[in-house]
């Protein structure tokens, strides 16, 4: 309810987006909310963490498998990336020269520009199609896009930052997007014991806390809020039933914290729920690939079996 409704300051998206999840009866934020200039540059230093394990092994897996995948894909062929805030992850696979054409889609165009530019001078023959869109909106290409097979790229378990159901509609939409002549590689944490889970989202240094926290630091900057940061805890804890880690910040204290002219109740111990990370099983995964019209046509994991690359084809058939 808001406290008082007859004068409310202008708002912008971030207080609109932030309001319509902590007016709930279970309070959340919108995740992409994450991702101001800081919240990029934690979630960097996430990526390096001893705990946080994702981002080396796909790195590493990715480089393993790059040929076999340009064997599949053979070329030329177009490299479609899903959430490109930098080129790091595609050049292993632009690597392999069967590319013609990148379009990476992000829906921070600063980045994109600035990939284009570097991509400009190493890679001078190569054509590159910014989108700057929201990854789970593109429903088609551009048509400056080449006529030519696609691969379509989601690293980094993304799609594990989506309910089932939005993951099983976003594979479908690219599904749409890529047309028939593509391939979709897609990178996917598994599921594992929680004791390795659990510290990539808690890590030693505090770095998650304060990638977290910075929701709250955000909104105060940029939604006339004013939480006490140092009275909210982060939390990861690992949903057994739902198999994915949550990330929520506690309420240390009975609290009101103001946010765009409303009020907004705390009880100590009441949390935020901020994210989810879904862990699959390799099977589990194609299966709700094929449910969404592709065919997981190669699995490859690291040895240690922490993370896979699933490489989709479009399903035969009606
Ligand atoms: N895609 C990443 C993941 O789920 C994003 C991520 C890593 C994240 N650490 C986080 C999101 C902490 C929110 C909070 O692993």
């Amino acid at each position: 309810m808001p406290d008082d409704s007859a004068f409310k300051p202008a708002v912008g998206s971030v207080a609109d987006a932030a309001l319509t999840g902590l007016l709930q009866e279970r309070k959340t934020l919108p995740a992409k909310l994450f991702y101001d200039e800081a919240g990029c540059r934690l979630f960097g230093r996430i990526t390096e963490l001893p705990e946080y394990y994702l981002t080396r092994t796909e790195r590493a897996l990715l480089a393993a498998v790059a040929p076999r995948v340009a064997t599949a894909v053979r070329g030329p062929a177009v490299l479609v990336e899903y959430g490109a805030s930098d080129e790091a992850k595609a050049e292993v696979l632009l690597g392999t020269n069967i590319f013609n054409a990148y379009v990476p889609i992000d829906v921070a165009a600063p980045q994109l520009e600035q990939m284009r530019a570097r991509l400009r001078q190493d890679r001078p023959e190569l054509l590159v199609c910014l989108v700057p869109a929201d990854f789970m909106d593109v429903a088609a290409l551009p048509t400056e896009v080449p006529q030519l097979p696609r691969l379509g790229f989601f690293p980094g378990s993304t799609i594990g930052n989506l309910d089932p159901p939005e993951a099983r509609r976003f594979l479908q939409r690219a599904r749409q997007a890529l047309g028939r002549d593509s391939w979709f590689l897609v990178g996917v944490d598994l599921r594992k014991d929680p004791a390795i889970l659990l510290p990539a989202y808690h890590d030693a240094q505090g770095v998650t806390a304060a990638f977290n926290r910075n929701l709250l630091v955000r909104l105060n900057r940029e939604a006339a809020a004013n939480f006490d940061i140092g009275a909210f805890a982060h939390q990861a804890l690992w949903n057994d039933t739902a198999s994915r880690i949550e990330m929520h910040l506690v309420s240390l204290a009975d609290q009101q914290v103001r946010l765009a002219g409303h009020v907004i109740r705390f009880s100590r111990g009441e949390t935020i729920h901020t994210e989810n990370s879904y862990k699959y099983d390799a099977e589990r995964f194609a299966a709700l690939a094929e449910d969404a019209g592709w065919h997981c046509a190669e699995l490859w994991t690291d040895p240690a079996r922490l993370f896979s690359l699933h490489l989709l084809e479009p399903r035969q058939g009606p």
